[in-house]
């Protein structure tokens, strides 16, 4: 296979985090050439001197690699295997790198789809929200055979500062799910100790302090901790896209037979969220729907 320096990269899907990471590979001297279903959020981006393609096939043709972040395995079904989308027109030698955060069979699946075109494929979910995608201080779990991992390190070193490679393709998407799995339970726990300290008469900022100060402590809970206490809700990572992690995690769990009683209870919570429209606000809003089940506001 062709392995010549990549130089022109493409990048589909702008969304919070991916137009961030886009602008960040242009700042390290890419070529860059983006598309978005949205095409005001690509637009946003030609003053980086970034170019907008006219669909994912488009852009596939002019590059020499390309990335994907887009929302869930449907949007990244379609943007990759679809009429318009980008294995439709890639050529042996690129390189796909995805940082979507989907099931590992899918990455699998993608892996060989982009194989029977000569394509590599990397699979790179990220951690660090918003500001480690601005900041380009991502962490990257990667599922890559060895070869395809050498590839795309430029890449890498342009959007984030840690890269654990997991295994195979597949591998990443694993890790990813249960660290997120992880996440939600982290953030319940903290929502409910509050919710539940402030209803006996304790000010829930001594919580947090004591959270912060000990063995419980975690930047986690430094993200979010004041935040919710100050009710600023602005999406870093909404809720539907924590649902979706839950749901993606449940069926792992499924399929393996692992029993994951505590995901399946938290998931509830995001499913009522959703239920009461806020799918589109942070993770943090968890905290509202839970005051709505006790009738205790935090303040
Ligand atoms: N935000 C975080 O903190 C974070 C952290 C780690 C990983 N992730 C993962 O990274 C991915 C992107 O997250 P995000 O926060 O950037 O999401 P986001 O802001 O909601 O953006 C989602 C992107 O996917 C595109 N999209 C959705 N459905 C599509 C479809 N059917 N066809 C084509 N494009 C479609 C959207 O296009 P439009 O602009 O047209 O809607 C947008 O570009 C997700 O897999 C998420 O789980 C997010």
């Amino acid at each position: 296979m062709n392995a010549k320096p990549i130089k022109r990269v493409g990048f589909v899907g702008l969304g919070i985090m991916g137009s961030r990471m886009a602008r960040n590979l242009a700042r390290k001297g890419f070529e860059v050439t983006v598309w978005n279903r949205t095409r005001s959020r690509a637009e946003s981006l030609q003053a980086d001197g970034i170019k907008i393609a006219s669909s994912p096939a488009a852009l596939a043709s002019q590059v020499d690699a390309f990335c994907t972040c887009v929302s869930d395995p449907p949007a990244l079904r379609e943007v990759a295997l679809g009429k318009e989308g980008l294995l439709a027109s890639s050529r042996s030698g690129q390189l796909f790198v995805d940082f979507s955060t989907v099931s590992p069979e899918f990455s699998r699946e993608l892996e060989a789809a982009a194989a029977r075109q000569g394509v590599d494929f990397v699979e790179a979910p990220v951690t660090g929200s918003k500001t480690g995608a601005e900041k380009g201080t991502l962490l990257l779990m990667v599922g890559a055979k060895p070869g395809a991992l050498e590839r795309a390190q430029p890449i890498f070193q342009a959007v984030g500062e840690k890269v654990v490679h997991c295994g195979p393709v597949g591998a990443g998407s694993q890790v990813k799910l249960a660290g997120n799995a992880l996440i939600s339970m982290m953030l319940e726990g903290l929502c409910e100790g509050m919710l539940l300290t402030q209803r006996a008469g304790v000010d829930p900022r001594k919580f947090l302090e004591v959270v912060q100060s000990s063995g419980f402590r975690s930047p986690y809970y430094e993200f979010k901790g004041p935040s919710i206490l100050r009710r600023e809700f602005e999406t870093h990572f909404s809720i539907d896209l924590m649902f979706k992690d839950l749901s993606l995690f449940l069926d792992s769990a499924a399929r393996h037979r692992i029993p994951t009683p505590s995901i399946a209870a938290v998931r509830e919570t995001y499913q009522l969220a959703r239920a009461q429209g806020k799918g589109a606000q942070d993770i943090a809003a968890v905290v509202t729907a839970l005051e709505d089940l006790s009738g205790e506001k935090l303040h």
